[in-house]
């Protein structure tokens, strides 16, 4: 993985391999304001694009077709090379084209959104929604390259780059230490255009996901902890239909409710819940909760569909820098834990 300015630059050396052709799997709005300095700083000159619309709705099995007629028009073969130039969308949907089309051609991820830099393109997981169901087709599929610019991020509405910080908070109270700190320092003051500070948040927040994947490759125990936030997070999204919030904001919601929780298990200190609760409200306005109801959320926690029973693994801070899973928390305390944020509650 390389992060940082002309991270792009990297990817030339990928060209050493001989791809047959490359394919840039993109969106149109995306590639008509960077695409011509990614081209330049990839040396990607005769690489074609091929585009998907924005939004979730591209995430599908139909659009995987689509595409891999696309390729298979322009004589893409098991040499080609395909590059995920967008966000986690982008990124998920090439992921699975890549690791199926003729039974899988190289991937390379150029990741354009916060989220995508820290989280989505690093670990190899790809996937497409059927359904309802998210991610419920996919693979895992490391790719040959991650490179992350932040300088594309200068584009991204000042919503959707807040809403990726949520998922860096998230990544600062797994890791604690240098990260935390710093968010803890500069959180008001981070915007895209602050490439200072920015650029070595994105590499710690990088390595954190980095260094947990390479742990656990395939998802077992360990991974679970990236769901930190998630659970309440995901039922939040689902009871508003993935129109009220963003992914991070349901994240950031979910967390301050998932540190309430540890609290009341007895698991998180107050003085450790208010620290933390704190850094996530500094990331700024959330849209709000008040109007859901709290039985409607905790019916709607997502259960392990791959466990008996179908049990909720939580994953339960305990102090900064540790968490640890839980299957046994009862509901009425999950309910209790997300009333307290809607009503305001403070550490
Ligand atoms: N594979 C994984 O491990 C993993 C992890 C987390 C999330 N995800 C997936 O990632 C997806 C969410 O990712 P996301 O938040 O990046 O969403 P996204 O890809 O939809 O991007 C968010 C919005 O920003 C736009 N955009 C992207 N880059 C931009 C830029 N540089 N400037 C301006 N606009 C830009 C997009 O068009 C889109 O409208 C979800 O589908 C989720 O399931 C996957
Ligand atoms: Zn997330």
């Amino acid at each position: 993985m390389v992060v940082g300015r002309r991270a792009w630059q990297r990817l030339g050396r990928l060209g050493a391999r001989g791809y047959s052709s490359i394919f840039i799997l993109t969106e149109r709005p995306l590639w008509r304001r960077w695409g011509t300095a990614f081209r330049k700083d990839a040396g990607l000159k005769n690489a074609r694009a091929l585009f998907v619309p924005s939004g979730e709705q591209s995430k599908s099995l139909a659009v995987v077709g689509r595409m891999a007629e696309l390729l298979l028009a322009a004589h893409a073969d098991r040499r080609s090379l395909l590059v995920a130039f967008g966000g986690g969308v982008v990124g998920d949907l090439g992921g699975f084209l890549a690791s199926t089309y003729m039974r899988g051609i190289d991937l390379a991820q150029a990741p354009t959104t916060v989220v995508a830099q820290v989280d989505s393109a690093i670990g190899g997981k790809t996937g497409v929604n059927v359904g309802a169901m998210k991610n419920l087709v996919g693979t895992f599929y490391p790719p040959r390259l991650v490179v992350s610019d932040p300088i594309v991020l200068t584009s991204l509405r000042p919503r959707a780059f807040r809403s990726g910080l949520y998922e860096v908070v998230k990544h600062a109270f797994l890791a604690g230490g240098h990260l935390l700190q710093i968010l803890e320092d500069q959180i008001e003051s981070l915007t895209a255009k602050n490439a200072a500070s920015l650029g070595p948040i994105l590499v710690a927040a990088a390595r954190v996901k980095v260094e947990v994947v390479k742990r656990d490759e395939k998802e077992a125990r360990l991974r679970w902890v990236l769901n930190l936030g998630h659970t309440f997070g995901h039922a939040l999204e689902e009871a508003t239909d993935y129109r009220r919030f963003t992914h991070g904001e349901a994240v950031g919601w979910g967390l301050l409710a998932v540190l309430r929780l540890a609290n009341r298990l007895g698991v998180l200190a107050k003085s450790e819940e208010a620290r933390m609760a704190e850094l996530v409200r500094r990331v700024g306005p959330l849209p709000t909760i008040a109007d859901l109801s709290a039985r409607r959320i905790v019916a709607l926690l997502p259960q392990d569909k791959k466990s008996v029973g179908g049990r909720i693994h939580w994953v339960i801070p305990e102090r900064v820098g540790k968490v640890r899973i839980m299957d046994n928390v009862p509901m009425k305390l999950a309910a209790e834990a997300f009333r307290d944020v809607q009503t305001g509650f403070a550490p």
